[in-house]
């Protein structure tokens, strides 16, 4: 069985596809490398044994999609991570995240019905609840106007998706998986988050910062209406969330699905907060990492975390990694990047 795994040289994407390969899948990656590295590549090869089959180009690009499933006659499903994601750079650039994630998506889901490839798991995020009225949110929870445009792709794709579906019974199924907060990296320290710049997420920069890359942490705000004042996440290993994909494909192929678009949240039900993370680390590290408490950060939620018992229930998957396990991987993948 060959998957498409677009966007597969980037974080989440360079994970699964190793957890494809685990399970017997062959795996084409499509990317245009903006935000990923070809090396990529090499480092999968050395975890799985297998070197993932690659092209690179847009997949805004109507023409190269349609040469490209020209050229891939045997493809079974399509995961699709490629999209722009940076909520803060969004909100300059709206035009192009809205051209980069809308059209590559439309041009998947054309490419699907003339080359007649039936399935499709889609990158969602739990930004489509904005701040929930009540927690842990469930997949019943109302979704809420995007905080950016990068939030709003997330929901327009959604929507895409859906509508595409409803008129495309026979021939259409696609999975939206609503991912919480990813963080960790591979056991082996091969592959892991590589950020461009200075990180804008919370476990990059409290790793570069313990590196010596960056002084000190800013915790945004302490004056949330929390235990401890920070606010709240869900943080989910990238490893158990690539796990999620593969049985979100096993359940397409199998046919197991129970409606031809369906959504899940993926987390781990718990929530941690800014400064439960940053102690965790610590703690599991030993490294003395400074940090400072700074304002809020304009457009972050207060709090959030996941209902995970319908995806569990439905895909018979939950996550396993501790919070511990997955700080501790992402400190490995940090220090061989640096080479400390
Ligand atoms: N934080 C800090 N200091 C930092 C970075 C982050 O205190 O230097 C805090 C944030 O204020 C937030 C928490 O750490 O409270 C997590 O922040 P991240 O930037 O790591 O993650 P977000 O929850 O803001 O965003 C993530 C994804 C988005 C997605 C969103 C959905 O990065 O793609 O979850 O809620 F849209």
């Amino acid at each position: 069985m060959q998957i498409l795994v677009t966007g597969g040289t980037g974080y989440i994407g360079s994970h699964t596809v190793v957890e494809l390969q685990n399970k017997g899948y062959e795996v084409v990656i499509v990317d245009n490398l903006s935000n990923s590295q070809i090396e990529v590549l090499d480092n999968i090869e050395k975890i799985s044994g297998i070197r993932p089959a690659f092209e690179q180009f847009d997949l805004s690009e109507r023409d190269l999609t349609d040469a490209f499933f020209q050229k891939y006659s045997g493809i079974s499903a399509i995961i699709h991570f490629a999209a722009f994601k940076a909520v803060g750079e969004s909100v300059s650039k709206s035009l192009e995240y809205y051209r980069n994630n809308l059209v590559s998506l439309m041009n998947l889901l054309e490419g699907m019905k003339k080359y007649k490839i039936p399935n499709m798991v889609f990158s969602s995020s739990c930004t489509v609840y904005g701040q929930p009225d009540v927690l842990p949110v469930t997949e019943e929870t109302p979704r809420k106007e995007a905080e950016s445009p990068y939030g709003n792709t997330k929901a327009i794709c959604e929507d895409i998706m859906r509508d595409y579906c409803k008129s495309h019974e026979e021939d259409i199924n696609c999975i939206a998986l609503r991912y919480f907060n990813p963080i960790g990296a591979h056991e082996t320290g091969l592959i892991g988050e590589l950020p461009v710049g200075v990180p804008n997420n919370l476990v990059p920069f409290i790793t570069q910062t313990a590196a010596g890359l960056r002084d000190e942490l800013s915790i945004f705000g302490e004056d949330y209406d929390t235990p401890d004042g920070t606010a709240i996440r869900d943080y989910i290993n990238v490893v158990d969330l690539a796990q999620a994909h593969v049985v979100a494909i096993d359940r397409m192929l199998t046919k197991k699905s129970k409606a031809n678009y369906e959504y899940f949240n993926v987390g781990t039900g718990e929530g941690y907060s800014v400064m439960q993370l940053v102690k965790a680390f610590i703690e599991v590290t030993g490294v003395d990492l400074k940090y400072k408490v700074v304002e809020r950060r304009a457009g972050d939620i207060e709090k959030i975390w996941a209902d995970t018992s319908f995806g569990n229930a439905e895909l018979g998957w939950k996550a396993q990694k501790s919070l511990e396990e997955t700080l501790a991987s992402a400190w490995k993948w940090e220090k061989k990047v640096r080479g400390l």
